[in-house]
């Protein structure tokens, strides 16, 4: 009997330690806002000055063949210094002009690398030359120029104006500016992204059977182009063929030199972008569309033909480049090689100014290596500017919504974001750090710290939490909670009070119930025999058999 009792007040008693011990730190754990610290005051002091401890230095070897100029190099240092100071810079940023040291470049050379170079060359006259394949600088100089030693300067203005020009057009500030312009028409390209998909497609109004040599077009023009602009952007390529569609380019008959904004009124591109699906963030599309015969039988009239190329181009700002061919295509045609290596040329120049490095719409790209190896050292700031910008996005979202959640991997991201920061801010400190894979490192390292902290502002729970305040939280809880309070501890209470009366009892009549309980012994053995056994905790209350 005694056992009985011991029993339900066990049972009783776990039933209150499961609910304290896990039921309550569960409840606790599952609705408490945990809310790591951040570094906040660090963050901020950093977004009020994002470029405090950046003195950004290239480091560029003087060479000169003809003469021996044992001082050159810090003459020009003198003259690119003044020169730099002469306008207000958005970064601080120098060149770090050294003696050309042999051992050094065929290091680099040997490991496929490069350092910038000044070439000087002894001619009739003074003027320079930025190379196509290399990241040299000539500079031509005549006796008179050494003479009247004008040619330390002559060299850091073309070093400054010309070689580092995009750095020194980018990062310069106007009196009256803060902020540098837009790397490129900003209107055009799309925005930077380490991988970007391409999507080619030949649109044929007609249905019947096209084959195309893309492939071959592919590998002879694009992959070079490819593999030059690497260290910059990855592309993923995909190609395509869709029949029965000329987005209706033939309303445009009537309109003569149709600019992109005409053509957006009559064809909707979205839905030749929504076709595929891609992982990168970012997309370029290449159309190339060939009018249906049905409604273009002389060809599209708009499209300014030439004895070397049927078709027209358009850049489409943001999105990519549509190629209008003038006629439509024969029956069960091929598009060759030859007809798509100029239309590939053509995408490759235009990709340039998608993607940001050229500006210009006439520009070429005079020395593609100098002007990548630029456009690298400008999105290692924008991207240092645009971590530190999320963080103080997020250090602001954290700041408003106090009942959002922190977890501790957006502390790790943020950590980890501003680690590699430090990090790479010495690799741009250090003068004698710069070669082309030394700015290859920097910009991977920048797009990392980027993508971290993109990691901690888009962290799921913090979100979550967000739309699910606390007030709500209880509000969902209490009706589940509250009922199930109340029985567990009325029902120990009820129990231990049971308990108390009972032993008092046991002093008054220890007989008598002695005698009760051999009754109700013997009769739960005659109910067993009969095999009805029945409710338990009859029997085992004494209080009720009073
Ligand atoms: C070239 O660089 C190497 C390695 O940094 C250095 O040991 C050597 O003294 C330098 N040579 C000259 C001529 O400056
Ligand atoms: C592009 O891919 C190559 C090879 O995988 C890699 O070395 C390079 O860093 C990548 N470039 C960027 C910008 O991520
Ligand atoms: C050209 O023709 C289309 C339809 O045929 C019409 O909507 C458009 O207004 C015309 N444009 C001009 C400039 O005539």
């Amino acid at each position: 009997m005694t056992s009985l009792i011991t029993l339900r007040k066990s049972v009783a008693l776990s039933f209150v330690a499961l609910y304290l011990l896990i039921g309550v730190p569960l409840w606790y754990k599952l609705t408490t806002i945990y809310r790591a610290s951040l570094p906040i005051e660090y963050i901020q002091d950093l977004y009020n000055n994002k470029f405090k401890e950046i003195h950004l230095t290239i480091p560029v070897f003087v060479k000169s063949d003809t003469y021996r100029f044992p001082d050159i190099h810090d003459a020009v240092q003198i003259q690119v210094n003044h020169l730099l100071r002469s306008k207000r810079q958005y970064v601080d940023w120098s060149l770090e002009i050294f003696p050309y040291n042999e051992t050094i470049i065929d290091q680099a050379t040997a490991r496929g690398d490069d350092y910038h170079i000044v070439d000087l060359v002894l001619d009739e006259f003074v003027g320079y030359n930025l190379p196509y394949d290399s990241k040299t600088t000539i500079v031509y100089f005549d006796d008179t120029s050494v003479a009247s030693n004008d040619l330390p300067f002559f060299i850091a203005q073309t070093l400054v104006e010309h070689t580092f020009e995009l750095e020194w057009n980018h990062w310069s500030l106007k009196p009256d500016q803060n902020e540098p312009e837009q790397l490129a028409n900003s209107d055009i390209a799309v925005n930077y992204n380490p991988n970007i998909h391409l999507s080619m497609s030949l649109l044929n109004g007609d249905g019947s059977p096209v084959a195309w040599e893309i492939d071959n077009t592919l590998k002879n023009i694009f992959t070079p182009f490819r593999e030059m602009i690497s260290p910059l952007v990855n592309f993923t390529v995909d190609a395509q063929i869709a029949y029965y569609n000329d987005l209706n380019l033939y309303q445009l008959n009537n309109v003569s030199n149709p600019t992109w904004h005409d053509l957006s009124h009559v064809i909707d591109l979205s839905e030749l972008s929504t076709t595929n699906y891609f992982v990168e963030q970012n997309a370029i599309n290449l159309v190339i569309v060939f009018p249906g015969k049905e409604t273009n039988l002389d060809g599209l009239q708009f499209v300014n033909t030439n004895e070397e190329n049927q078709w027209g181009s358009f850049i489409v700002p943001q999105w990519g480049v549509l190629i209008v061919n003038k006629s439509p295509l024969e029956d069960n045609a091929l598009v060759t090689e030859n007809y798509l290596n100029p239309i590939m040329l053509k995408f490759v120049k235009d990709l340039l100014r998608l993607l940001g490095v050229l500006d210009t719409k006439d520009k070429e790209l005079s020395s593609p290596y100098i002007v990548i190896d630029s456009v690298k050292r400008i999105r290692i700031i924008d991207n240092l500017n645009k971590a530190v910008e999320t963080l103080w996005s997020l250090i602001k979202l954290t700041h408003q919504f106090q009942q959002m959640a922190i977890p501790q991997e957006v502390l790790e991201d943020i950590t980890n974001a501003l680690d590699m920061r430090l990090e790479l801010i010495d690799l741009l400190n250090n003068p004698h750090v710069g070669s082309n894979m030394d700015w290859n490192k920097a910009l991977l390292m920048s797009n990392e710290i980027v993508k971290s902290c993109e990691k901690a502002f888009f962290h799921g729970e913090m979100l979550q939490q967000n739309f699910f305040p606390q007030e709500h939280k209880l509000a969902v809880y209490l009706p589940l909670l509250g009922p199930l309070s109340v029985v567990i501890f009325s029902g120990v209470k009820a129990l231990f009070n049971e308990k108390k009366s009972e032993s008092e009892e046991d002093i008054t009549s220890k007989d008598e119930k002695k005698g009760l309980e051999e009754d109700i012994a013997e009769e739960l053995k005659e109910t067993k025999e009969l095999g009805a056994i029945d409710d338990k905790d009859s029997i085992s209350t004494p209080a009720s058999t009073d």
